[in-house]
């Protein structure tokens, strides 16, 4: 190519216009940067061990649920799995669109533990649900076709009550779906996995602490003390100028994060192009996004003007967290079921090493090495209309707290009763209330992947994100699993509840504050 010809400088005048004019935006400034921590490097692309990527290809595979052997997970518990000579533990799966799944999973645990396929269309037998646990000592085989749109889902536990812990002490994974959608956008951007996509898996532990849920984390969740990306504390990973797919998983029981990025201390824009569901119609560009527990985001970095030594930091931002006044109400009304209510001081210290909403650095993006790209951000991404809602029944649910728990339309979950009962094939839209005396509830449905159709009386932080005229931001375009409604606010959502199922099956709608699915805010959805 005649590109070698062209003196360094013209030609990176010419790329950083041909990004100006593919970001449709100002060049961001960026700047060299150390994070407050002391950085580890991130491994890159293993081939084999924490987080490995696994492609299935069609072959069974048996996924055992352990204690936590000390690896680079470091969880007190853990998925393993050995295949084709490699040992993984809690590897990223992934798969195609249309593939046959057969995975079994061994409770080597002395309780009952299970698989929900987060996000995946499922029938009630593989979905992995509350209703469906694996006895201690014994095996479950999951086998299912894959539905789905190419994306980024996960696999975790779902015993009911034991979520979060089991959740909280290491038993999570990546799930990846691929499509010809996916095929494309990979091709068009020369994206590789392991090298210029990175899956990242966003948590906060309780450090040194065991984990316990006490009654100030039975009301606001678990908030861990600082959060980790893919198992490291304070990560740094190497990049080169060109553009980088970092697609997040916010993997904490609880927390609520605001995810951006800054170079020095100037915020440095980013194209939004796909969510739980998958890849969005088009890119959006955004200065930042809410990421709600279990939600997924796909983001897209411009790097290729940026120059050897410059570093890009994702943080999540200051926010308020907006939890209200139930605090105190919340404690007292524990308190009044329990002989061992909180103290004073417990109480007090809850989240205190990582309050919701204080910023802290995730991952350092340390430019050290030039080389030339000149790829452009395709206009469209996937072909995805609209759910069309004509006729659609509209169904009110409430969020809200009382008598010690929290509740979708007064109710704390039953075991075995479905109060939504849905007919197959129809289309619905759910209408998301939560009280202005609540705090964010990641609500997340099984089976069914739903369209965001508006916000209703959003706070400030959140339409200040709003991309359209209905409030939707960014990562609530295209279809998605979950979604974060914030105290005062209604999102109004449609789903159509087709399946291949000739019998009646039945799902969860649930708050992803696993702490609050634990304590109930779930209900039972049958659909027949
Ligand atoms: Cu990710 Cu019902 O859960
Ligand atoms: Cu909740």
């Amino acid at each position: 190519m005649s590109q070698q010809l062209v003196d360094p400088a013209a030609r990176r005048r010419v790329l950083r216009v041909l990004a100006g004019a593919a970001a449709g935006a100002a060049t961001p400034a960026f700047a060299a940067d150390t994070l407050a921590c002391a950085e580890s490097l991130l491994p890159p692309a293993p081939a084999q061990g924490f987080l490995a990527r696994l492609r299935l290809d069609g072959a069974p595979i048996t996924l055992a649920a352990r204690r936590g052997t000390g690896g680079a997970g470091g969880g007190a518990l853990e998925y393993a799995v050995r295949h084709r000579g490699r040992d993984y533990l809690n590897p990223t799966l992934v798969v195609r669109q249309g593939e046959r799944v057969k995975i079994t999973l061994d409770n080597r645990l002395a309780v009952r533990t299970n698989v929900h396929w987060h996000g995946i269309a499922n029938d009630t037998r593989n979905d992995g649900g509350v209703t469906a646990p694996v006895a201690p000592r014994s095996r479950f085989d999951y086998a299912f076709e894959v539905r789905n749109r190419a994306g980024l889902y996960w696999y975790h536990p779902h015993p009911h009550g034991a979520t979060a812990e089991q959740v909280h002490n290491g038993l999570y994974g990546l799930l990846e779906v691929e499509d010809p959608d996916d095929d494309a956008l990979r091709r068009d951007l020369d994206l590789v996995p392991g090298v210029s996509e990175f899956a990242l898996v966003v948590r906060d532990t309780a450090g040194a602490r065991p984990y316990v849920a006490d009654a100030a984390a039975l009301v606001h969740g678990f908030l861990g003390d600082a959060p980790r990306v893919n198992g490291v504390a304070c990560p740094a990973t190497h990049v080169a100028t060109r553009a980088y797919r970092l697609r997040l998983l916010n993997a904490c029981n609880a927390r609520t994060l605001l995810v951006g990025f800054r170079s020095g201390s100037t915020p440095v824009p980013f194209h939004v192009i796909g969510n739980d569901g998958g890849l969005l119609p088009a890119p959006v560009q955004a200065s930042a996004a809410f990421l709600g527990a279990a939600e997924r985001i796909d983001v897209l970095l411009d790097l290729r003007n940026a120059a050897v030594g410059d570093v890009v930091v994702l943080e999540t931002r200051a926010f308020d967290p907006m939890h209200a006044d139930i605090p105190d109400e919340g404690a007292a009304h524990a308190a009044e079921h329990q002989h061992d209510g909180p103290t004073a001081a417990e109480h007090q210290g809850h989240g205190a090493a990582w309050p919701e909403g204080t910023a802290r650095d995730l991952l350092a993006l340390r430019v050290a090495r030039r080389t030339a790209y000149d790829r452009t951000l395709p206009r469209r991404l996937a072909a995805l209309s609209p759910i069309d809602t004509t006729g659609a029944r509209e169904r009110p649910l409430r969020l809200g707290w009382k008598s010690g728990h929290w509740r979708i339309n007064d109710r704390v979950y039953v075991m075995g009763e479905t109060p939504i009962e849905v007919a197959r094939d129809s289309t619905e839209v759910w209408l998301l209330r939560n009280y202005h005396t609540s705090m964010p509830h990641a609500m997340h449905l099984h089976g069914f992947g739903f369209e965001v159709l508006e916000r209703e009386t959003p706070p400030d932080a959140v339409q200040a994100l709003a991309v359209d005229a209905r409030n939707r931001v960014a990562s609530d375009l295209g279809r998605k699993d979950t979604v974060l409604v914030w105290p005062g606010e209604s999102v109004r959502i449609a789903i159509r509840f087709a399946m291949p199922y000739p019998d009646p099956q039945t799902y969860l709608f649930h708050c992803h504050n696993l702490e609050h699915g634990d304590g109930g805010m779930m209900l039972g959805v049958r659909v027949a």
